[in-house]
Order: structure tokens, then C-alpha cells, then sequence
């Protein structure tokens, strides 16, 4: 007898955020893996996109809209993502949004950063997970970021939602222990995805300055989202009797020529 019944198979999985870079990375991976994916964002073009080109490849996927800043968009797309695929068997909280904004910026603003990092991720949590918890199987992963251990300037909201979803995550495995429930933190480090890629270019500027006054850009590699998605894979696709809880993915620094 094993010690826990294996994974089912076919899995249904929601992947968040999965218009563009991780997100999207992501979802291909797991179709590719033979998992059933629902793709969430707002630009659902895309998602309509990525969705025919998982199924172009013999993979199965549905593309939802969703807005994590709206309970009710995030209702409709679990609602829809199960209609669709079944009962979810996996999820991926990647969606996040990171504006250079600091401590002292409009409350306002702050806050929509805090709803899509953190709070809609639990929004997510409290709509999938009591029927994983009840099916005693599930996976879920957050994607958070090393700024969770490793604060920025520039960054006030980002730093706060990402530290606070590892917080949750960990107190939510605490929760979820002995309940067949698989709870992981996928934390990746400095990544090449359209993060950042909507900011001025004086706010450029001034948060690199920044970040190079406090020692903080070290060497200039990245990850590439199919990199990241590779850890994310791993984690969900963990043998039974395991659970991966935290995966930090860090860029290699470009090797040096010549001597050490
Ligand atoms: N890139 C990095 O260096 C880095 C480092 C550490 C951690 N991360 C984390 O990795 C995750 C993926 O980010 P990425 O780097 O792949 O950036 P990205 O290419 O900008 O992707 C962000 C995704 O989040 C979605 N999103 C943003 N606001 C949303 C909302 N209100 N409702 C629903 N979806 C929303 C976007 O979709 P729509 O705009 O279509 O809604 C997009 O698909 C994020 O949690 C990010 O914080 C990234």
C-alpha cells in the first residue's frame, strides 16, 4: 500500500496572471504536463491566444477574465474555470502588480497593489480551497517574491502585499497540515517579464538610482519566465508524501571571463 493515494490524473489547474510572463510560462508548462488549465487576467485577448495555442498543441485550456481587484470577477472565474474543467486540483496564485510607489504614496493607490498581491489572492483561497480541503487533495502555490525577505525602496506596497502573502501562506499550511493539502511559496528573484515595463521613464531612473545607492543591483542576469515555470511545475508536481514549501529561484550572475 502507498503511504498516500497518488495524484489524480487529469488534474484541473487555474494558473493567475497568466497573460504574459510567468503566468503565461506556466500555464504552458502545466499543459504540457497534461493538466487541464483555466487562464486568468484581465487582457483576455491574450488569454484567448495562449488558450489556442495549448489546445493547438494537444493540451486542454479555457480562458476566463478576471480582475482581482473585483470579488465578484474573482467569483465568476472559479465559477467558470470549474463549469469548465472540473473540479481544481491545483492552484497557481501568480497575478501580481508592482508600481514604484514609497511609504508615504496616496493610500489609494497602495491599496489597489495590496488587493491584487495579497488580498486577492485570499479571495482566491477562500473560493477553491474548503472543496480541496474536503476532496482531502490540492495544491496550491503562491507566487510571492524575494522582496518578501529583501525589501526595495520604491517598492512600499510591493514589499508590504509580498511579505504578507508569505505570512499567510505559511500560517494557511499550518492550517491545511494533515489535510492531504499541498501548500507552497514559489519566490522568484529578479525575473525578465513586462514587470516594470509600464513605469515612466524618470521613475526608471530614480528607483534604479536608488536601488544601486543600497547595494542592491549586483550582477544584471534574470530569469526567464519559462525558468520560473519550471520551478512552479516542480513544485505542484511533487511525489505525494512531500511538500516542497518554500522554492527560491535566484538568476545565475553572467560567469566572469579570465581569471577568479
Ligand atoms: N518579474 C520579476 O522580476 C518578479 C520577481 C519576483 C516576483 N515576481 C512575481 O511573479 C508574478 C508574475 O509576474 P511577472 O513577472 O510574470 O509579471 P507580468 O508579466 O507583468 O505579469 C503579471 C500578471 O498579473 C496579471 N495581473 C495584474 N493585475 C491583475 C489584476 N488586477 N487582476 C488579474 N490579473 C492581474 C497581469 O494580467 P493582466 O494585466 O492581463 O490582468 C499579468 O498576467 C507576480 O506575482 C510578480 O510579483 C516577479
Amino acid at each position: 500500500m502507498p503511504r498516500f493515494e497518488p495524484h489524480p490524473d487529469p488534474r484541473p489547474a487555474i494558473v493567475t496572471g497568466a497573460s504574459s510572463g510567468i503566468g503565461a510560462a506556466t500555464a504552458l508548462a502545466l499543459a504540457a504536463a497534461g493538466h487541464p488549465v483555466a487562464l486568468g487576467a484581465r487582457r483576455t485577448d491574450r488569454l484567448d491566444d495562449l488558450a489556442a495555442k495549448i489546445v493547438a498543441d494537444g493540451g486542454e485550456a479555457i480562458a476566463v477574465a478576471l480582475d482581482l481587484t473585483d470579488d465578484a470577477s474573482i467569483r465568476g472565474f472559479v465559477r467558470r474555470a470549474e463549469d469548465g474543467l472540473g473540479p481544481i486540483e491545483v492552484l497557481v496564485s501568480n497575478a501580481g502588480d508592482v508600481q514604484p510607489i514609497t511609504t508615504t504614496a496616496d493610500p489609494a493607490e497602495f491599496a489597489r497593489q495590496m488587493q491584487v498581491n495579497l488580498l486577492g489572492a485570499q479571495a482566491l483561497v477562500h473560493e477553491v480551497v474548503p472543496a480541496m480541503v474536503r476532496r482531502r487533495r490540492g495544491d496550491v502555490v503562491f507566487v510571492t517574491s524575494e522582496v518578501a525577505h529583501s525589501p526595495r525602496t520604491h517598492m512600499a506596497a510591493y514589499v508590504a502585499s509580498k511579505a504578507g502573502l508569505e505570512g499567510f501562506a505559511a500560517a494557511m499550511a499550518m492550517e491545511c497540515e494533515g489535510t492531504g493539502v499541498r501548500v507552497g511559496i514559489v519566490r522568484p528573484g529578479p525575473s525578465a517579464t513586462e514587470q516594470g515595463t509600464t513605469w515612466s521613464v524618470e521613475s526608471v531612473e530614480e528607483v534604479v538610482a536608488s536601488w544601486q545607492h543600497w547595494g542592491l543591483l549586483r550582477h544584471d542576469g534574470s530569469l526567464r519566465p519559462a525558468e520560473m515555470a519550471q520551478a512552479i511545475l516542480a513544485v505542484v508536481s511533487a511525489p505525494k508524501g512531500t511538500r516542497w514549501a518554500v522554492l527560491e529561484v535566484q538568476p545565475e550572475a553572467p560567469v566572469r571571463e579570465g581569471e577568479p
